[in-house]
Parts: structure tokens; sequence; C-alpha cells
């Protein structure tokens, strides 16, 4: 269904912190049904490949470092125009410019550090989905 999922990630440190179930009641007031969600943890590899894009970045082996720190909950929301909606609802990637009330503005601590992650596109929304979940445990 393009367009109406979008795949979302709450990463390491927002886990640590214990920002799991506000950030989901976040995105349960928003009216995103959860599809699939599960805890898990990258390991370096797979931080590598799901973040290839930004290879040439300077911040990409930061990056990959960080995502493979610590368990993650990755899921799948569904929600009509479910990438754009997400992304409004996270805010700025940098949370010091994200908005009053956006996620990353209340739980982020630093560009990287930026509590959610959220897909870009729709076209990448179904690759990070199949990423992490098989065809088997979405419903
Ligand atoms: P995310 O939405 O997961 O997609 C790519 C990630 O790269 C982004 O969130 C940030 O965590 C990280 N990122 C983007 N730009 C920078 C930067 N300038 N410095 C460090 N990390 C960055």
């Amino acid at each position: 269904m393009a367009g109406n999922i979008t795949f979302a990630m709450i990463k390491p440190y927002a886990v640590k912190q214990g920002f799991i179930g506000p950030i989901l009641a976040i995105i349960n007031e928003a009216g995103f049904r959860i599809s699939c969600i599960k805890s898990t943890k990258l390991g370096r590899k797979e931080a590598e490949i799901f973040y290839s894009i930004h290879k040439s970045k300077l911040f990409y082996e930061d990056l990959v470092e960080f995502m493979s720190s610590g368990p993650v909950i990755a899921m799948i929301l569904e929600k009509e125009n479910a990438v754009e909606e997400f992304r409004s609802l996270i805010g700025h990637t940098d949370p010091a410019k994200a908005k009053d009330g956006t996620i990353r503005k209340k739980y982020a601590t630093s560009v990287q550090s930026n509590a959610v992650h959220g897909s870009d596109s729709d076209e990448n929304a179904l690759i990070e989905s199949d990423f992490f979940f098989s065809k088997k445990d979405r419903y």
C-alpha cells in the first residue's frame, strides 16, 4: 500500500532514556496504526547497509556506530500520506530547528541522536520496512 505506510525507528539513546512509551503515545494520538513493531539491535554491518545512502557523508561512521550501539524499536506505521505525516510529526532532523510539539523537539538531544527515524519517500518506506520485517510479520 504505497502512500499509506512509513517505516519508523526509535533510536538507541531515546530507548535508553526510557522514551519508548511517550513516543509511541504521540504516534498513537496522531492517528497512526502501528501495524508491526519490534525491539531489535542493529549489527554494525546492518547499520552500514541501512544507512548506505549516507556512505559518502562525514558523519557516516559515527552514525553507524551510534545506530548499532544499543536496541532500537522498529515499526511500520499506517496512515493516509504516512511518509509526509510522520515527517511532520517528528520535525526537523536537527532538534534545534524542530518545531514545538514535534517528537524531535521533545526527545532528541542532537542531530545524530535525534530520537526517531522516519522514511523520506514511499519507495524508501517499502525498502526499509522490508529490511526489518519479513512478509509473514506484516499484517
Ligand atoms: P535519520 O532520519 O535517521 O536519517 C539519517 C540520519 O543521519 C539522520 O536521521 C541523523 O541522525 C543523521 N545525520 C544527518 N545529518 C547529520 C549531521 N550533519 N551530523 C550527524 N548526523 C547527521
